[in-house]
């Protein structure tokens, strides 16, 4: 099967995976991290065919077994690549992709590092800044009954991930605490320049949104 035949047979798979997840990870997460993974490897030397791969099977598995069991992802691709009869080191390649894109705090990194996962890893941090970020981020909190903005209640820096998964702060805080960090975790030089112009966009909606809460705007 050609390169471009296994890609169209991965967006059928996947979306046909994805029906009925929560919107922070359905399909359409899934095409703008492929659109922007594409975008950044116009600008990088790295194997387009995994690229595509990787962001389009990054979030495969349920979105609920994401805390548990880490390989799952990594084995739905792997048994759908190899029914596809993609290469062996293709495969191997992808589920690292899968594997390793979901160590938030990057300390895995010296077990497995790769331009195509660096890639990949920036198209899906993008997703979560510019005005899609405000989008996703406004969602979660709704989804979750989080208050939008409390002036009383301060973000939180130095919360662990477990902490900071049970905190109930507004989503306002998120942006500090998360969003506005990711702009200097990229890895890709192209990614990078994509993530300056969208962290601009996030600073004038804060910009925006605070002189809106006072009535001065
Ligand atoms: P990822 O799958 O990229 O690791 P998450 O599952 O943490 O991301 O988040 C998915 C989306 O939900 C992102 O856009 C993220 O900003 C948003 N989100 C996650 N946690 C919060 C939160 N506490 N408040 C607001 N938005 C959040
Ligand atoms: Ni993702």
């Amino acid at each position: 099967m050609n390169k471009e035949l296994i890609i169209e047979e991965t967006v059928a798979y996947v979306k046909s995976e994805l029906v009925g997840t929560e919107s922070g990870h359905d399909w359409w997460h899934i095409y703008r991290v492929w659109k922007n993974a594409q975008l950044i490897a116009s600008g990088e030397i790295a194997d387009g065919f995994v690229i595509e791969l990787g962001a389009l099977l990054h979030d495969i598995a349920d979105a609920k077994f994401h805390n548990g069991d880490e390989e799952i992802g990594p084995r739905k691709a792997e048994s759908f690549l190899k029914g596809m009869g993609v290469d062996e080191a293709v495969i191997e390649h992808v589920k690292n992709i899968i594997r390793f894109i979901s160590f938030k705090n990057g300390d895995q990194r010296h077990l497995f590092n790769s331009k195509e996962l660096e890639i990949v890893q920036d198209a899906d941090r993008l997703d979560a800044i510019g005005a899609i970020g405000v989008a996703r981020a406004f969602n979660y909190g709704g989804f979750k009954n989080r208050t939008i903005y409390d002036p009383f209640i301060k973000p939180n820096l130095s919360m662990t991930k477990e902490e900071y998964k049970k905190s109930e702060a507004p989503t306002i805080n998120h942006f500090y605490e998360k969003l506005l960090l990711l702009k200097d975790k990229m890895n890709t030089e192209t990614g990078k320049k994509l993530a300056q112009k969208r962290h601009e966009y996030l600073e004038n909606f804060l910009d925006q949104f605070f002189d809106e809460w006072e009535g001065k705007s």
